[in-house]
């Protein structure tokens, strides 16, 4: 089968297109993926910035969507079945993924496996940021950084799933324009987003800011929140690291909150599963909707790595795999 790997840490680059064998445990469920996700740490994987190494070479990818084409007898899953998968372990950017009958989730008709194969990742990074971290109320409004990216779009969709209003700050009109078009209730452009902030919640502030961002905007979040605001930290896309003067969080009864949502799936069992199912019939029922990802085809992974290592994908980045 054909897969991408990273054989060297040069960045985009450092991908190939290669024949390997296909899985074969029987004790797992065998999935041929139709496409797969292209998440920011398979980017920072191939300059040996993140923070679970992989040993190369590897099979990059986190997370795909496919057709059973093998179930356990006892796993509750059928050859035929519509899933998506998580492969936080292995790698998904091959053709046949062989996974844990945990980390396989059965599609609704509603969700294509195109959209499928690039949700799983930043859908529930979103919910647990907002749900286990933030834990959000009805009525609050939360602003997004990084808004037309991966993470940003789903964290549009799954904010207004749950009835909240959303501020997505963005850098570009381009991506003003697929945020609105993502279900944004306001949209602003990064230039002189604060004050607009400010006009828009009538001097108040938000409630909850998803930064997958960090950088030099970091401050300036903390001045934007409302009394008992909490700001989530998601990520550094910007590069910078920033640091808090704590005084600023005495003043407003602000927190800043960390959401790693793989190490916390590590340190609390049954979690996950526990979000699939308060996300599912949001699926099922299309209160909740995934839009189609950018499709790369195989040979051109290192495009589609290159595209959020330049800032110039908007949306969820997709590989095609048939
Ligand atoms: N905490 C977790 O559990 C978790 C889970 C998944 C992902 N993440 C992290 O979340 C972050 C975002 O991932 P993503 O998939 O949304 O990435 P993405 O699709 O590439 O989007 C990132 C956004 O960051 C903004 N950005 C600002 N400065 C940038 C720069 N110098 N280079 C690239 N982008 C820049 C861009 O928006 P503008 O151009 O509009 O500013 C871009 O759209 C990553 O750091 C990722 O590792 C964390």
């Amino acid at each position: 089968m054909q897969a991408i790997q990273l054989t060297e840490l040069s960045g985009p680059d450092g991908v190939g297109l290669v024949e390997i064998t296909e899985p074969s445990d029987p004790t797992q469920v065998l999935v041929d993926l139709h496409a797969a996700g292209v998440c920011f740490p398979d980017l920072l994987q191939t300059t040996g910035s993140y923070q679970m190494a992989r040993e190369l070479p590897c099979v990059l990818g986190l997370e795909g969507a496919g057709i059973v084409r093998h179930a356990p007898a006892d796993s509750g899953l059928n050859r035929g079945d519509r899933v998506a998968v998580l492969t936080t372990a292995g790698g998904s950017w091959q053709q046949t993924v062989a996974v844990e009958p945990a980390d396989v989730f059965p599609l609704p008709d509603a969700v294509s496996l195109t959209a499928g194969s690039g949700f799983l990742v930043n859908y529930l990074t979103v919910h647990f940021a907002l749900d286990e971290r933030a834990r959000y109320r009805a009525g609050e409004t939360v602003l997004v950084h990084g808004a037309a990216g991966g993470v940003g779009i789903a964290a549009l969709h799954v904010a207004a799933a749950l009835g909240l209003e959303t501020i997505a700050v963005v850098s570009t009109p381009e991506k003003a324009a697929v945020a609105a078009a993502s279900g944004a209730t306001h949209v602003v452009l990064l230039d002189g987003w604060k004050d607009q902030v400010r006009q828009l919640t009538g001097g108040r502030g938000v409630d909850i800011i998803l930064d997958p961002v960090g950088g030099d905007r970091f401050t300036d979040s903390l001045r934007s929140l409302a009394p008992n605001g909490r700001l989530v930290v998601l990520g550094f896309t910007g590069g910078e690291i920033p640091t808090v003067k704590v005084n600023r969080l005495l003043l407003g009864n602000t927190s800043v909150l960390g959401a790693g949502w793989g190490e916390y799936l590590r340190t609390n069992p049954g979690y996950l599963a526990r979000q699939w199912e308060s996300l599912y019939p949001l699926l099922e029922s299309g209160t909740l909707t995934v839009p189609e990802p950018t499709l790369y085809p195989l040979s051109r992974a290192a495009d589609a790595l290159a595209s959020l290592r330049d800032r110039t994908a908007t949306g969820k980045v997709a590989l095609a795999l048939v």
